[in-house]
């Protein structure tokens, strides 16, 4: 604070006391060892001397006119910006003061005149020193106050950073992995498409051909109603009215089945248009259809494994708008979970998917500021009767990269993937109830109309 300081510089000195002498034996003896003094004669100016410009320490007479000197001592005391200057007190031995006064109002140090030079100097030089440790010590704490706001500051930064480049990372690692399966999936249904299609188109070609067939063998049959014995053997010997049945029947099955894979590749085509990120109005049901298709494998009966029962509960939905791919996603995370949790399991396996309409139960607290007014939410449960989960596990299952299966069965993507979906691009919310051995229960709700610009991108 103080302006004059230079490289020499001793410290600066108000000396206060009302008799001449006494100041002028003071400010000559401070000056000859190079401190900067001020002398002043009384309280007053003693106060304003100090305000007006800082001292580094202050020599303070108690028995004055008008303000003594435990007075000015107490307002410099009271004062936030002089209170830290040292103020030594001086009196005479013969003066009746209390010693015990002047360090009450906060004073130092006392000199009882008249003084020792040496005294008086080794007093001031004394507390200056203190003085300035004090400084310093107050302004290394400063410093490491400041250096210690930046370091927590920069720790927080790192800590930000981090979670950033972790979420970056997964929803990279989930987008590559889609992104890959996608374009799998739609080659895959590409391939298959062509030649399905050759035989979904030609089997009632070849129905109509058959049927002309027949129309020309019951005509002839008809006209020549006695055949060579030759026609007849080989009548007999393929066993024609067998074969006509038959031929209907094998034909029927052809076409379910043709039909069965167009579907297919239907589901595959809709479940790989991952690159179609945007915002479209989806039909949940046929989705979530969709999506038991492509696990289809996974829910029939197979050797000793026992058909998984998939219950649907469908309530009337209108069209969501909506991330549809992303939410297929999420479809197919909480199916492939419960289906996951039936592994194990002999008695009936069941998996129910319940659909409803409801108003929202509670907005999602971050976004309390910008509520979805008057918006419909539709709400998926999926529930399976496998193994469920304790508490502790229940805690974590929305936790980037935790999973309780096995390396290589499970990346602990799926739920924290979710959550984002659901939660962040949707402003939904998706819950779980568990019982350890009895069954899980996840609940999405998702915002019927999205508010495009609500959304985090
Ligand atoms: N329906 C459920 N029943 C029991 N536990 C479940 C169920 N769904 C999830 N969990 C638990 O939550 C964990 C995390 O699930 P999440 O889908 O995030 O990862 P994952 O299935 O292990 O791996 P992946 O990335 O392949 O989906 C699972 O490992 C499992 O312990
Ligand atoms: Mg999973």
């Amino acid at each position: 604070m103080n302006v004059r300081k230079t490289n020499n510089y001793k410290g600066n000195i108000l000396v206060v006391d009302d008799t001449p002498q006494n100041l002028r034996l003071l400010v000559s003896i401070l000056q000859k060892q190079g401190y900067e003094v001020r002398p002043v004669p009384n309280g007053k100016l003693a106060l304003s001397g100090a305000r007006g410009f800082l001292p580094d320490l202050i020599l303070l007479d108690i028995m004055m006119p008008e303000m003594d000197g435990y007075e000015v001592c107490s307002q410099l005391k009271a004062d936030a910006r002089t209170k830290n200057i040292p103020i030594i007190f001086i009196s005479a031995i013969d003066e009746l003061v209390d010693k015990v006064k002047a360090f009450e109002v906060g004073g130092v140090d006392y000199i009882t005149k008249p003084f020792q030079v040496e005294e008086v100097l080794a007093r001031v030089e004394t507390h200056l020193a203190l003085q300035r440790l004090q400084k310093s010590l107050q302004n290394k704490n400063d410093e490491l106050t400041k250096a210690n706001q930046y370091l927590q500051k920069s720790n927080q930064d790192l800590v930000d950073t981090l979670q950033q480049l972790q979420s970056t990372q997964e929803e990279l690692i989930q987008s590559k992995k889609m992104a890959a399966l996608g374009h799998l999936l739609a080659g895959i249904a590409h391939e298959i498409n062509n030649p399905v299609s050759f035989i979904y188109g030609n089997i009632h070609i070849a129905r109509g051909y058959f049927k002309d067939l027949l129309r020309l063998v019951e005509l002839y049959e008809q006209i020549y109603p006695h055949p060579t014995l030759e026609i007849q053997q080989l009548a007999d010997e393929m066993d024609l009215d067998f074969l006509v049945k038959d031929w209907q029947k094998l034909m029927n099955s052809m076409q379910v089945g043709a039909e069965r894979i167009c579907e297919i590749v239907h589901s595959l085509q809709s479940f790989s248009r991952r690159d179609e990120a945007g915002i479209r109005a989806m039909d949940i049901h046929a989705e979530i259809d969709n999506t038991l298709l492509l696990l289809q494998h996974r829910l029939r009966a197979e050797g000793t494994r026992l058909e998984i029962q998939v219950i649907k509960d469908y309530g009337q939905l209108p069209l969501v708008t909506c991330y549809a791919s992303q939410l297929n996603q999420v479809f197919m995370n909480l199916l492939s979970n419960a289906i996951d949790a039936l592994d194990n399991k002999t008695s009936p396996r069941i998996i129910t998917i319940s659909t409803s309409l409801s108003q929202p139960s509670k907005i999602t607290s971050d976004k309390e500021t910008e509520p979805i007014s008057n918006s419909q939410f539709v709400v998926i449960r999926v529930a399976d009767n496998g193994l469920g989960m304790d508490e502790a596990v229940k805690n974590q299952i929305f936790d980037p990269f935790f999973t309780t299966k096995g390396v290589g069965n499970g990346t602990g993507l799926g739920l924290s993937i979710s959550y984002q979906i659901v939660v962040e691009k949707h402003l939904g919310q998706i819950s779980c109830i568990s019982t350890p051995g009895q069954g899980t229960e996840f609940i999405v709700e998702i915002p019927v109309h999205l508010v495009a610009n609500l959304v985090k991108q």
